[in-house]
């Protein structure tokens, strides 16, 4: 497979026009990558997404929080070039900020609606419906599913066990905070682990999902390795149980080239993938997809049109 992310690396293009940066980043930003130290410095220190990425915490949830939240503004002007970096080529205009929270918008109300569906058709001595959120960070997701379930009123959401696992600190003590803020205590729960390692991780056959999220996980892993976390948490699901998963489209990197050039050759290893190949990679392992979509709609006609995000239903076979 083609790895997206050193291929742009090898690229380049004109940011003559970006000004944001000074002259002579952008003369450097234009030259082929790796870039020099004092490049790297300069946008550590003027953009603070760049400086998470240079100091290895480009997966981190701190970022995609402060995205959700549209914590842009205030930031200062380059985290606001990334933010709204980027135009559509076809039919809206896109951001990388926007698309994620679109993404968020658009998972949350396929998971709410999900669940509607599953209590209305659980039986009466059914057990409470376990939800594996995997790599969950703070429990973005939790939260604003559980926001739009209550806002319908149709179920019961003690029915729900929520269970964010993560093994960032910072982001558990973030999300416990939130949760004794919110009437969902009880419903989420966050628990420290590294979900890819037995040891941290251990098989528990009570505790196995209904439904297991791998959102914004893949994004950095090749197919090989995406294949790997598929079967590996197989163990922890329950015979025909779902899985959504949701990952960095290479229509990202169409869009929003000169950006996400710049965070690849900061280290931040993204591997976006075709349609195609996160297909094929699913159907490599024990989930059969039942359903794919995206976060993008068109704003005509509001049917759903590739986005940066493919997202993919599968069930245990
Ligand atoms: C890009 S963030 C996505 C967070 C959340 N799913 C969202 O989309 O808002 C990826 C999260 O996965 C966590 N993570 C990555 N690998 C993990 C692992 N093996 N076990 C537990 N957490 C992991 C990271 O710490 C980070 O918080």
């Amino acid at each position: 497979m083609v790895n997206r992310g050193t291929e742009i690396i090898g690229k380049t293009f004109d940011y003559t026009n970006e000004d944001v940066f000074p002259v002579w980043v952008r003369t450097e930003l234009s030259k082929p990558g790796p870039y020099n130290d004092k490049t790297k410095q300069w946008l550590m220190e003027n953009g603070l997404v760049f400086c998470e990425v240079v100091l290895g915490n480009s997966a981190s949830d701190r970022i995609c929080r402060a995205m959700y939240s549209g914590g842009f503004l205030g930031w200062g002007d380059v985290d606001n070039w990334i933010g709204n970096r980027g135009q559509g080529a076809i039919r809206e205009a896109v951001s990388a900020m926007q698309a994620l929270i679109n993404r968020l918008e658009v998972c949350s109300k396929w998971i709410a609606d999900f669940l509607t569906t599953k209590y209305r058709n659980r039986q009466n001595d059914e057990k409470r419906f376990v939800i594996k959120d995997l790599g969950a960070g703070c429990g973005s997701y939790a939260f604003r599913t559980l926001d739009i379930l209550r806002s319908r009123g149709e179920i019961d959401l003690n029915w729900i066990d929520w269970q964010c696992l993560e093994i960032a600190e910072d982001a558990i003590c973030y999300g416990t905070k939130r949760l004794k803020e919110s009437p969902y205590e009880g419903i989420i729960s966050f628990n420290k682990c590294n979900f890819l390692s037995q040891d941290s991780y251990p098989e528990n056959p009570d505790e196995r999902g209904d439904l297991t999220l791998l959102i914004g996980i893949i994004c950095a892993m090749s197919v090989e390795q995406s294949e790997n976390c598929l079967q590996k948490i197989v163990p922890h699901t329950k015979e025909g149980s779902s899985l959504l998963i949701t990952t960095l489209s290479s229509l990202a990197f169409e869009e929003n080239p000169k950006m996400f050039r710049v965070l690849v050759n900061l280290g931040w290893g993204l591997q976006p993938k075709t349609y195609d190949e996160v297909v094929n990679l699913v159907n490599e392992t024990d989930w059969a997809i039942k359903w794919t979509g995206s976060e993008r709609r068109d704003l005509r006609t509001g049917a759903e049109i590739p986005g940066e995000y493919i997202m993919v239903h599968g069930v245990l076979q």
